[in-house]
């Protein structure tokens, strides 16, 4: 990991926010080549689930949102960490990150730690059932504060900072951002930014079914930032304060729909985007059930499309089958009817929905993390060549003589006009390979000697440094067609 966000500074791809001014933990800046990268991954997302699909419409909603959109959603009540500080080195760290990291240290004993809350009477505050399905799965997420004291101090799960046995007790910390709008400060300014894309969604359901001619099933997708308070720091881009997110939420009616069969063919969807769209090592995947205590107690299905990053498998991309629960809520809490007129029966239908929800900078940093490879020398990026920041690298061989340069110029110019790419007269052809190596370049076109006697380049292939040469006039179609697979 430490080599992959070495070579992200390096190269340009991130840097950590803020860094002028010591920098602001959990915020990073998108460089030239990471701002290219992102935005062909969100563009690959947009064009699969919105373009090709009759049955996706796309959606903008505003980052900062009224306080009674998230009242409605339960996320000023219920969207929090529960968080702990040592009271010895002043550490501060999710519950569930330290509970959950240390039973994947210590796999070997978990029977043994199971087998400790037998002796804990049942209670209506503590339910050693729950505790032991947390420790046996490795998810304490949706614990009580209490469950969650109890499983530390039975475990004496030490500061990973400091190494003491000293935590402040439990407590919630929610998530969401408040702002103050205008000048008046008090409640009738607050709003919140949000804390995920999909309540934009629901808040415009009415809007978007009202101004187009959606009928069920249907999608209605949003690509945007989201913000969330969060404190555990590392791990570059994987979890921060502000982030992208991907969410669609698919409305159906349940009883013309099988949801089974529809949550079925989302998760072949998402599996396919991961492995054709962006090109990444199928055995890195997997999907994860949520236990019955994790899940939200409004969904009926829970799996997460899960990466073997660096630092273990991960939370890439969320499925939830959340029944009928946040429009109810919105209808609960706005007063107005939101549901859609089922042309057969006339009746009025308030949809389900099956939502995948994945966040866009974890999809940039599996990337990263997939395409990784050391060979001898160098160090290449072998991203799939559509998320490739350039397409083509174009190099005059030498830069001091003016037809070669010229020559370059021309077909970097002609080459501009339908791909992205870049021009290098710098140090010697070597070291521009393994610069172009490291940003993820799949094609490099060196315009030599040959070329002004016969009007051919030479074309060098990322991945296997293999060197054929093509005319000029065929360049932009010979590109074109590696592109379009
Ligand atoms: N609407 C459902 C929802 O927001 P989530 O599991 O909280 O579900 C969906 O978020 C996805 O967003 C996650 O799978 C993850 O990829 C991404 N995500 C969530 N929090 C994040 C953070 N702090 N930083 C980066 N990505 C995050």
């Amino acid at each position: 990991m430490d080599k992959i966000v070495a070579l992200a500074k390096r190269r340009g791809f991130i840097f950590p926010g803020s860094e002028l001014y010591g920098g602001l933990a959990n915020t990073y800046d998108y460089g030239p080549v990471g701002t290219e990268l992102l935005r062909n991954i969100k563009n690959l997302w947009w064009e699969t689930f919105v373009h090709r699909r009759t049955d996706i419409v796309g959606l903008d909603a505003s980052l900062i949102s009224h306080q009674k959109v998230w009242e409605a959603s339960g996320h000023t009540s219920g969207f929090s960490d529960v968080l702990l500080d040592c009271k010895q080195c002043k550490h501060r760290i999710r519950a569930d990150h330290l509970i959950e990291d240390y039973l994947a240290e210590n796999e070997q004993k978990i029977d043994e730690f199971v087998r400790r809350f037998d002796l804990v009477p049942q209670s209506t505050d503590i339910d050693p059932e729950r505790i032991k399905a947390g420790i046996i799965h490795k998810k304490v997420e949706g614990l009580t504060l209490l469950e969650i004291e109890t499983i530390l101090s039975h475990l004496k799960i030490t500061c990973p900072n400091c190494g003491k046995f000293d935590w402040t007790t439990p407590r919630k910390f929610n998530l969401l951002f408040p702002v103050h709008l205008g000048i008046v400060m008090g409640d009738q300014s607050l709003a919140y930014l949000r804390g995920e894309t999909a309540q934009g969604i629901f808040v415009n359901f009415e809007n978007v079914v009202n101004s187009t001619r959606v009928r069920l099933p249907f999608g209605i997708a949003q690509l945007g930032k989201s913000f969330r308070n969060e404190v555990t720091l590392g791990n570059s881009v994987f979890r921060t304060i502000e982030f992208e997110q991907g969410e669609i939420e698919y409305f159906f009616d349940p009883e013309s729909e099988n949801w089974e069969k529809l949550f079925a063919t989302w998760k072949e969807a998402m599996w396919r985007f991961i492995i054709t769209g962006l090109g990444v090592r199928e055995e890195n995947l997997r999907w994860r059930i949520h236990t019955d205590e994790e899940r939200s107690f409004y969904s009926k299905q829970t799996e997460d499309l899960e990466y073997k990053f660096p630092f273990g498998f991960k939370e890439l991309w969320g499925l939830a089958y959340r029944t009928d629960y946040d429009l109810k809520q919105h209808i609960k809490h706005s007063g107005k009817e939101l549901y859609v007129i089922d042309p057969k029966t006339n009746k009025k239908v308030i949809p389900h929905v099956i939502e995948p929800a994945v966040g866009i900078n974890r999809l940039f940093l599996m990337a990263l993390c997939d395409a990784y490879y050391e060979e001898g020398e160098r160090t290449v990026l072998r991203l799939d060549p559509r998320l490739s920041p350039y397409k083509v690298a174009v190099f005059p061989l030498l830069s001091n003589k003016e037809q070669l340069v010229s020559k370059a110029t021309e077909v970097f110019d002609m080459l501009r006009e339908t791909l992205v790419c870049t021009f290098d007269d710098r140090g010697n052809i070597g070291k521009r390979y393994l610069y172009q190596d490291e940003i993820g370049t799949p094609w490099c076109v060196t315009i030599d000697f040959q070329t002004i006697e016969d009007g051919s380049v030479t074309v060098r292939d990322r991945d296997t440094t293999e060197q054929i040469r093509v005319p000029i006039p065929e360049l932009p179609a010979h590109f074109q067609k590696k592109l379009s697979r």
